[in-house]
């Protein structure tokens, strides 16, 4: 008689990760405690008005951005949780001014965790899905107080990401390199459990997430890229194209994770003087390693994304990530126009 099979927890599946050597016991033990802290800014946000975390904080960050109470939490979740298990050696977040490395009253493994605690703040207060970012790099040799200058390494060193989203359910997406998994949880348990092993991105797509609203200020060609997908079968691209903008890019991704489609913060004139809207170390480069993972492609329109050399940790880039074939169709016509000059 076949047995069920039963489920898999995050638990046993990161044991089997090390027993495959894909990770150490330290990163394993990371993976275990961010995923824990995920599991609390969960509760969190699933409190809502009940628990007094819906609002400004009254305070801003480093981004110039007014800060949510939520913000505050779940980056304070975050730290608490991660700086006595002697896995890391430091910490970024894109709410902090400056990296931090693990205090001395504590041992220091050899690990570097850089994340965006809330990701889509501007979601909370409306009760749509928000998520939570990390990335994972590996302490460079010898340096024992890493500074803000030791997390400058491109995506590609990057030996871990992923994303939680607090939406209906709340899904751990994780990669150590070797795939892209979600895992869900199960609220009644408090455990993640396996529920896709080895995600695709299918390749091509009909579906796109901007915001239409920056259309003006956009480069002449994300006019063009977005003009032809919005002629539909009556222009060059000979499909109509549907649109979802979310406003939290975990949740725009997640859903590329789970049926395709192309997301893209583009530079626009506004976001120029900055290099973009979005982060490259704590947004750009986990979701572009996740998507890679799963089959599909992340690039800056004229970069693979993951080989920018970061040259500032709060350092951002413009974003276009996705289905394989459309991320290299948007890339084209970056390359097109640069060109003709
Ligand atoms: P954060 O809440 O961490 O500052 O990030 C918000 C980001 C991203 O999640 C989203 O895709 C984008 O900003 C939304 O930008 P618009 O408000 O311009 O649509
Ligand atoms: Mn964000
Ligand atoms: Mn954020």
């Amino acid at each position: 008689m076949t047995q069920p099979s039963s489920p898999v927890s995050l638990t046993r599946f990161l044991i089997e990760e090390e027993r495959a050597d894909h990770i150490s016991a330290d990163l394993r033990l990371l993976i275990e405690v961010v995923a824990r802290a995920c599991k609390t800014i969960s509760i969190a946000v699933g409190k809502g008005a009940l628990g007094g975390v819906l609002g400004d904080a009254g305070t801003g960050n480093i981004q110039g951005e007014a800060q949510k109470k939520l913000d505050v939490i779940a980056n304070d979740v975050l730290l608490e949780a991660n700086a006595w298990g002697g896995h890391l050696a430091g910490l970024a977040s894109e709410e902090m001014d400056h990296s931090m490395p693990i205090p001395d009253v504590y041992p220091r493994g050899n690990y570097l965790l850089l994340f965006d605690p809330l990701d889509g703040s501007s979601n909370i207060d409306v009760n749509v899905s928000v998520g939570t970012i990390f990335s994972v790099l590996r302490c460079p040799e010898g340096v024992t107080t890493p500074a803000d200058e030791h997390y400058l390494q491109p995506g590609t060193a990057q030996v871990a990401a992923g994303y939680c989203v607090y939406g209906p359910q709340t899904t751990l997406v994780l990669t150590v390199g070797h795939g892209t998994h979600a895992f869900t949880l199960d609220r009644e348990v408090g455990s993640f459990v396996l529920t896709t092993r080895g995600i695709r991105i299918p390749e091509e797509t009909r579906e796109f997430a901007v915001n239409a609203s920056n259309q003006r200020f956009w480069e002449p060609p994300m006019q063009r890229y977005v003009g032809d997908m919005l002629l539909g079968n009556q222009g060059t691209r000979g499909k109509d194209f549907n649109m979802r903008w979310i406003a939290s890019m975990v949740a725009d991704v997640h859903r590329i994770m789970t049926r395709g489609g192309i997301f893209s913060y583009p530079l626009d004139s506004k976001c120029a003087p900055k290099g973009g809207k979005l982060r490259l170390m704590y947004e750009a480069n986990p979701m572009s390693f996740l998507v890679e993972q799963a089959g599909g492609a992340a690039s800056t329109g004229r970069q693979r994304m993951m080989e920018v050399q970061p040259s500032g940790l709060h350092q951002r880039v413009p974003v276009f990530l996705g289905s394989k074939a459309e991320v290299e169709t948007a890339v084209r016509y970056h390359a097109e126009h640069d060109a003709a000059g």
